[in-house]
């Protein structure tokens, strides 16, 4: 049977453990017959453990989307493993402890300037050092928490998810002539590294269940990871500059 993804190479960045969602759009990247690179970082010994996971290993590099180094050469490291790119996701974040868990009014600006910059500025910056192997009809994703309004605890990542909702519509716009599509998933909670950094995401998971319509387990990533890989495929071809919401419809109910 055909592959919704058949011949497509992506670059998958953000897999650092098996319950990452990077590691699920991977692996169901590679079941509708994708060829994969993860890129990883800091603990690459880990990422490398868990890329043989994969119902086929996949080769992993360095990245550390902070590192202007590691990405003026990810094209040339990507080189070697695949002769161009149909693909890219952005599963990133990151924010210091004092930019989560309520202390708004107090994180020092370095602080907020890290968050912003891994987690909103990188989306650029990851696709720019991609840009060389992409090709019309590619598409590129990134990984949102929708902010059209405030949340507990969520603080500073949640300014950094409205900054990267905003990257999203200016690099559509400059990579659309390219023929490069570039789209964010706006996921529910899912239990992962990140989430359990945010003090309080027990209140994400249990608001989740009740009122989405759809209901949703925040154990479950793979409706998440099936919603972006729809958008690397090529049947939402006139899709870019959007968000899609895989959140069981959470954001389409009022109390
Ligand atoms: N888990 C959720 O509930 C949820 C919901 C909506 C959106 N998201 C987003 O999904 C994305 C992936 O998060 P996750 O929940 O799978 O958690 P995760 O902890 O598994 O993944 C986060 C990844 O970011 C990477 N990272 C951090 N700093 C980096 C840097 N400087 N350079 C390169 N990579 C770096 C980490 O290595 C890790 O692989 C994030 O953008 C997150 O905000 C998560």
């Amino acid at each position: 049977m055909a592959g919704l993804l058949d011949g497509k190479r992506l670059l998958i960045t953000g897999v650092i453990t098996d319950a990452s969602i990077a590691f699920h759009v991977a692996r169901v990247a590679q079941e509708q017959g994708a060829q994969v690179v993860l890129a990883g970082y800091g603990r690459m010994r880990l990422v490398e453990r868990i890329a043989q996971r994969l119902p086929q290993p996949a080769p992993v590099l360095e990245l550390d989307v902070a590192d202007q180094g590691q990405l003026d050469s990810l094209a040339q490291r990507l080189g070697e493993h695949v002769d161009g790119l149909d693909g890219v996701l952005h599963s990133i974040g990151f924010a210091p402890a004092s930019c989560l868990g309520g202390e708004f009014l107090n994180a020092p600006w370095e602080d907020v300037a890290t968050t912003l910059q891994v987690s909103a500025y990188s989306f650029k910056s990851l696709a720019m050092a991609c840009l060389p192997l992409l090709g019309t009809g590619s598409s590129i994703v990134g990984m949102d928490f929708d902010n059209r309004q405030a949340w507990p605890a969520y603080d500073w990542m949640g300014v950094a998810k409205s900054a990267l909702e905003s990257v999203c519509r200016y690099l559509a716009r400059d990579l659309g002539p390219h023929g490069v599509r570039v789209n964010l998933v706006a996921a529910g909670p899912v239990r992962t590294l990140a989430a359990k950094s945010i003090p309080g995401f027990a209140a994400f998971e249990n608001a989740w269940n009740g009122r989405a319509p759809l209901g949703w387990n925040v154990d479950d990533p793979t409706p998440v990871a099936r919603t972006v890989c729809a958008l690397l495929s090529d049947w939402l071809p006139a899709t870019t500059g959007s968000m899609v919401w895989a959140d069981g419809g959470f954001h389409a109910i009022g109390v």
